[in-house]
């Protein structure tokens, strides 16, 4: 009989990006409207471009299950794997599995695409489609984040293993190797980086420094914010 043990799969650097980047999403989707939030927002996105360029870096230098190698990409992998769904004894991975392994791809794609846009149309470089294209990524990765989660939840049924669990305290049940050490230094290096972009100490540009923290503090109803054409034809009637 295989034994099962308590596995620590989920590193802290891959645990402490899952939930900034879950946090830095929410608030961007959330502060997109609105002209006073402009700066929060923009630095969201900031934030979101520099968590993939991290998890990038982790992906290939992090622990066993948080580096892409051990992503199960393969098709026939993928094929197997879901035709297994059909019977509700899909095959248990200890990491992600296959089909997780390239819808996450496929979120860190359409992320890094959505804050690339959207800081392209904010510092006006580019063509005036770029407006259009990232709130068309924006929309097309909320749909694959709503799919994620009603997946996560799907998951843990079929499983009866509590995924959001594990991404909080790294452990899985199961056989298999651990994923190496929690690796505080790197999750301390990510917090640290994040704390100095929204403070000012690491520039942002086209942001005053602290800026987007002291127009959180402001109070009344926000205004809603205008389109870049909306702003050119304003700019052309003056
Ligand atoms: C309440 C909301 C959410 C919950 C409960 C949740 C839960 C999870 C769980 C359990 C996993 C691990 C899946 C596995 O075992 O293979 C995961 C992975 C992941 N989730 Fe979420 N998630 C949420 C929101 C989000 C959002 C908003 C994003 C992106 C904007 C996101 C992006 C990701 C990514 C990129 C991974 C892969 C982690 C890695 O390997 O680095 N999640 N999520």
């Amino acid at each position: 009989m295989i034994k099962s043990t308590r596995i620590l799969v989920w590193d802290l650097p891959t645990r402490t990006f899952h939930w900034l980047l879950a946090l830095s999403f929410a608030g961007a989707w959330l502060t997109a409207d609105y002209e006073r939030w402009r700066d929060v927002h923009v630095l969201l996105g900031y934030t979101v471009l520099g968590l993939i360029a991290f998890r990038l870096l982790w992906g290939l230098v992090g622990t066993r299950y948080a580096r892409f190698t051990s992503f199960a990409l393969a098709p026939r992998a993928v094929f197997d794997y879901l035709k297994s769904l059909a019977t509700f004894k899909p095959r248990h991975y200890l990491g992600h599995n296959p089909a997780g392994s390239w819808a996450i791809l496929a979120l860190l794609a359409l992320l890094a695409t959505t804050a690339a846009t959207g800081w392209a149309a904010y510092a006006e470089i580019g063509p005036e489609w770029l407006e259009e294209l990232h709130e068309g990524a924006a929309n097309a990765t909320l749909a694959l984040v709503l799919v994620h989660i009603a997946a996560v939840f799907a998951s843990s049924l079929l499983h009866r293993e509590n995924l959001v669990g594990a991404m909080l305290s790294g452990y899985k049940s199961g056989p298999g190797a651990a994923a190496a050490g929690t690796r505080w230094f790197a999750a301390l290096l990510l917090v640290g980086a994040v704390g100095a972009l929204w403070t000012g100490l690491i520039p942002a540009p086209g942001l005053q420094p602290g800026a987007a923290l002291t127009s959180l503090a402001v109070k009344g109803k926000p205004a809603l914010a205008d389109s870049r054409q909306q702003r050119h034809a304003e700019h052309d009637d003056d």
